[in-house]
């Protein structure tokens, strides 16, 4: 099965420094199977213009295929209607339309107060700083109030009674992400809803973006108010990305962005905005993208969740166990399998994460190293920087097992 999956992804058979590429960075990015690639590039050579606007038939064939993409992806989450799904340009800007949208709206306050978790990408953090933050500064923030932090605990699992804590009436937001990109950590989303709902009036947003790739999403049993992920983490092209929002809140939320395509009227006195979920994509969407996206959807439901949870389960064991057995090697994030997604990141005494992964390159071993834009995190846990590991569909034992091979290179090159 996987032998046919891989066969599906062209750069995969590529060589770099003269060794069979290994890709183990899939939480930065995912390769693109053909699918993907040709459906964009049949978008080019034989549909192109732009949508909604025209009445000639490439734009009408432009827009069928767009449109069609909404119902793939709504059904693909388990959205109740295709009203509630914005597509932007990835994870971050879902975050950032969603926040800016929320300030200005009947659900925020100025003595509002905001909730995140110790373990979240900045693109979950800074956004909801840029609410709370007193002084305009073009160097950055530099007195931001009111923003609350819920604790994890050394396993990297959140302290959940420190959220119940945190929770009061001024409680305007919680922002959490569902599987954290460097500790792995897989948050019970549907526990910490309940726990905000019975505690507060406050709305949930949650950062799928390492989580929908991976498992079965269903926004509705979730019960979040906000779902917010990438197509490029999930076989899709760069440029696009999902906010999912309730019905009933995108009707009460203002749009931020303005230009064509979000009105209904315009005049030099008044404006009167298009129904959702058009009233938030202002101006030309990412066409090609969004069709791309569209076909890693159908890659993704023909191969099956279950199957490439399963498939990654395994991997991620077999990588504990075996980095596990590396003196010297610290790996982050809880050790059971069943709290954990499938990104392992660890440090190598005495070798920086940098060099570490210039070795690997060197046998074209490809990982991530770096604070993996959560400086906060790798704050807390005492660190700089940290390796990652990351894995997808086509990732093998044998992938692993360059992996474990190349870190016992660089222990002889670095003499640790
Ligand atoms: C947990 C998490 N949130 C947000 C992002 C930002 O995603 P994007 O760069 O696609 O906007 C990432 C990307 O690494 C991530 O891992």
């Amino acid at each position: 099965m996987i032998g046919a999956i891989r066969k599906d992804f062209p750069i995969l058979s590529r060589r770099i420094n003269n060794k069979k590429l290994v890709y183990l960075d899939n939480a930065a990015t995912t390769q693109k199977p053909k699918a993907v690639i040709e459906a964009i590039s049949n978008f080019y050579l034989n549909h192109n213009a732009n949508i909604r606007r025209g009445v000639h038939t490439l734009s009408e064939e432009a827009t069928a295929k767009f449109e069609e993409v909404y119902k793939k992806t709504a059904k693909f989450i388990g959205a109740k209607s295709v009203d509630e799904i914005i597509f932007g340009s990835g994870t971050t800007e879902a975050i950032n339309m969603a926040a800016k949208c929320f300030e200005n709206s009947c659900f925020w306050d100025k003595e509002g107060e905001i909730i995140v978790t110790e373990m979240e990408h900045h693109s979950n953090i800074l956004p909801w700083m840029s609410i709370l933050d007193r002084k305009e500064n073009i160097f950055g923030f530099s007195n931001v109030k009111n923003l609350k932090v819920i604790r994890i605990n050394k396993d990297g699992i959140l302290d959940l009674d420190h959220l119940k804590s945190l929770l009061t009436s001024k409680t305007k937001i919680v922002a959490i992400s569902h599987i954290s990109n460097v500790l792995g950590t897989i948050n019970p989303v549907k526990e910490i809803v309940k726990m905000v709902k019975e505690n507060s009036s406050a709305l949930v947003l949650v950062d799928g973006a390492q989580a929908v790739p991976h498992q079965k999403i269903n926004v509705q049993s979730l019960g979040c108010d906000f779902y917010a992920f990438s197509s490029h983490k999930m076989l899709g092209p760069t440029g696009v990305g999902v906010l999912w929002c309730k019905k009933e809140i995108l009707e009460k939320l203002p749009p931020f962005l303005f230009g064509g395509g979000m009105i209904e009227e315009v005049y030099f006195d008044k404006a009167v905005w298009a129904d959702i979920p058009h009233k938030f994509t202002a101006g030309t969407s990412n066409i090609s993208g969004v069709i791309g996206f569209g076909a890693a959807l159908d890659y993704l439901e023909k191969t099956g969740l279950s199957l490439i949870e399963k498939q990654e389960k395994e991997l991620v064991s077999y990588c504990i166990d075996s980095l596990s057995n590396i003196p010297g090697l610290t790996i982050y994030g809880p050790l059971d399998i069943s709290k954990r997604g499938s990104v392992v990141a660890f440090t190598l005494f005495g070798v920086h994460p940098h060099d570490l992964a210039s070795v690997l390159d060197s046998y074209g071993i490809a990982i991530r190293s770096g604070h993996h834009c959560a400086m906060p995190l790798h704050n807390k846990l005492g660190i700089s920087a940290t390796a990652r590991a990351s894995f997808y569909l086509y990732n093998t034992k044998s992938d692993i097992e360059a992996l474990v091979a190349g870190i016992k290179k660089a222990k002889k090159i670095f003499k640790v």
